[in-house]
């Protein structure tokens, strides 16, 4: 199996590192010759799509950089899975879980509801640009014979850097307080080498079952990592209010059954948030 995994970002270098003979590429997703030149000189049977454009500071970015947004996340996905059908290769597309505002909500009866977590195959509602593309691209590639779509929510990892939530969290001090899944690096390495080695097909919710508010998170690092930091509360509204936002962040929960039906676990988020914060707060103190 020669794998090779376009973008060399946050986790591509991690999957990069956890997948032994895996090749890791900065080429252009978006541009056609470039992906075909590249697959070929590594005799490529599994592409992994960490590419794409997440915005720096953060997705706001996004909002003001529509193109260059677009063209990685939408059009070099497409590439990627043109591509790939040609080859006969399979592609493994990291989608996101952040294509869902809120709680979903079913009709129980007239003028009531039930909230629910979103399943794969959920209507999505995305507002933000960057949301919109990963759910454009999600929506062509989700029905293809040999792609697999593994959406993540904002990842968590062991070691301090900018794009893990613990570091993010951590240097803020207005933190909104709400419920969210999320993904612990260590797990998802785990699920995206079983996702390849099954060419899976399909959407995946790649997220810890069960689910984290932020205080659980800061709680956990006051206890393991800095117990002097202190933060004030705030709600989802005033992080747009107070400017420390452009547009509302995605707060939401999934659940899946899919992984499950493959054989796949991953640890429930108490267990595995508690082992990312244990590894994080040894390389802090390094
Ligand atoms: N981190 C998260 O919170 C999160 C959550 C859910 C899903 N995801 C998805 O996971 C994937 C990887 O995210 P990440 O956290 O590793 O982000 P990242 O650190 O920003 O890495 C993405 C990499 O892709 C590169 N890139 C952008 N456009 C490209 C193109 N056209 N061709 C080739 N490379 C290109 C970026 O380079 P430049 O920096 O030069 O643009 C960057 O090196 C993305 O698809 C993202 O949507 C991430």
């Amino acid at each position: 199996m020669n794998v090779v995994i376009f973008g060399a970002g946050f986790i591509g270098k991690r999957l990069a590192e956890a997948i032994p003979g895996s090749t890791l590429v900065d080429a252009d997703i978006a541009d056609r010759a470039v992906v075909q030149q590249t697959l070929a000189a590594n005799y490529a049977s599994v592409i992994i799509n960490a590419a794409g454009k997440t915005g720096r500071p953060n997705v706001d970015w996004c909002e003001t950089h529509q193109q260059e947004t677009f063209r990685s996340n939408v059009t070099g996905a497409l590439v990627l899975a043109d591509v790939a059908a040609e080859t006969g290769a399979y592609l493994l597309h990291l989608g996101s879980g952040c294509i869902f505002y809120g709680m979903k909500r079913t009709h129980v009866r007239s003028g009531f509801y039930a909230t629910e977590p979103w399943l794969e195959n959920d209507h999505a509602n995305p507002s933000a640009y960057y949301s919109r593309t990963k759910y454009a691209a999600d929506l062509v590639l989700s029905r293809l014979p040999n792609v697999g779509i593994a959406r993540l929510r904002m990842p968590i990892d062991g070691r301090p850097g900018p794009r893990n939530l613990i570091t993010k969290l951590a240097g803020y001090r207005e933190i909104i307080d709400v419920e969210n899944s999320v993904t612990v690096i260590d797990d998802f390495v785990h699920v995206v080498r079983e996702l390849i080695s099954q060419r899976a097909t399909g959407v995946f919710h790649v997220t810890n079952p069960g689910v984290m508010r932020h205080s659980d998170l800061i709680a956990l690092y006051q206890e393991l990592v800095d117990p002097s930091y202190v933060c004030t509360w705030i709600t989802p509204e005033q992080l747009v209010e107070r400017g420390l936002a452009a547009k509302a962040r995605s707060n939401c929960i999934l659940a899946s059954s899919r992984l499950a039906d493959l054989g796949i676990e991953m640890r429930p988020i108490d267990v595995a948030l508690r082992d990312a914060m244990t590894k994080y707060a040894e390389n802090h103190r390094r």
